[in-house]
């Protein structure tokens, strides 16, 4: 998977919208603008404050972005994790910048919630997480491009997670309803899913982990939707699937969702040599055959088109 929010080689520096940073108490890094001639200006310190109005003043003079250094990048999103619907909902940065800043805040919430035990404010920040990214994917036509562009191979179960949860709201959205609350509903499940795994990610073969993660987000409260996907992501439509050997109809419709695109994102990142998309669909037809529902299928693939 391609780092979020990636340097600019030259610099170091790290692009961010110009939203976002400001109105939130002192800065806890240093914000750069870039010049014409491609140099990094101190625009304010550590320690200072950015008011919206100047902001605004530097978008009528043709400022895009600000730029951060690439080691302030966790402290820039730790900072802005909270005001990720208003930055997303910003239009004076590009969709693929806001993406990209999604992307990046989806990344460090599954690294900090994913991993020792999922407690309670982990899950208020990967609700509060998926709620902005389907409002964007449901808001903006190039939305759902801009976020898958930004996923590549996972080699870990936080960067998983989220290319779970990414695809599985663009599934959703196409397969089931453009309603916000069910693209929002397979986006947590998505993001979830593997729950059971926490703990035990050296185990290869790991069967009981879909039960274990069922368990656990039962235990904290999750709507029955997502405890479902835990459940039985792993079943399959002809029935060869588990823990029940669930079939067709029987197996809930975010579940269906969800074990399709996990099914893919393990094809995609499992390989030794990088596959490509369509390579990894064709593994996947030729893999699982059967597998899964064949009109959701064809609706995953018109995705990566
Ligand atoms: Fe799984
Ligand atoms: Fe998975």
């Amino acid at each position: 998977m391609s780092t979020a929010l990636a340097a600019d080689p030259t610099t170091g520096h790290v692009a961010v919208p110009l939203c976002g940073i400001t109105g939130r108490g002192m800065l806890n890094f240093p914000v750069y603008l870039r010049t014409a001639s491609d140099a990094m200006v101190l625009y304010r310190d550590q320690g200072s404050q950015i008011a919206e109005d100047q902001v605004e003043r530097l978008f009528q003079e043709g400022v895009r972005d600000f730029w951060i250094r690439g080691e302030d990048r966790g402290a820039y999103l730790h900072r802005i994790e909270c005001s990720l619907g208003e930055i997303l909902n910003d239009k004076r940065a590009s969709v693929e910048r806001r993406a990209d800043v999604l992307h990046g805040v989806a990344l460090t919430v599954a690294e900090e919630s994913l991993q020792g035990r999922l407690d309670r404010e982990g899950v208020v920040r990967a609700q509060r997480m998926i709620v902005c990214a389907s409002s964007l994917l449901l808001r903006e036509t190039h939305a759902f491009g801009a976020m898958r562009a930004l996923l590549g191979a996972s080699d870990s179960l936080a960067q998983h997670s989220v290319t779970t949860a990414f695809l599985a709201m663009g599934l959703a959205r196409q397969a089931l309803s453009f309603d916000a609350a069910t693209v929002a509903m397979a986006g947590l499940a998505g993001l979830l899913h593997d729950t059971g795994r926490i703990g035990h990610e050296d185990v290869g073969d790991d069967a009981e982990h879909a039960q274990r993660g069922e368990a656990a987000l039962r235990h904290l409260g999750l709507a029955p939707d997502v405890c479902a996907a835990a459940k039985a992501h792993h079943e399959r439509h002809d029935g060869s699937g588990s823990p029940h050997g669930l079939r067709d109809c029987s197996i809930p419709p975010i579940a269906r969702v969800v074990g399709l695109v996990d099914a893919f994102d393990e094809v995609y990142s499992a390989q030794p040599t990088k596959l490509r998309v369509f390579d990894a669909l064709r593994v996947l037809a030729d893999t699982w055959s059967g597998g899964f529902d064949p009109n959701l299928s064809t609706t995953f693939v018109k995705l990566f088109r």
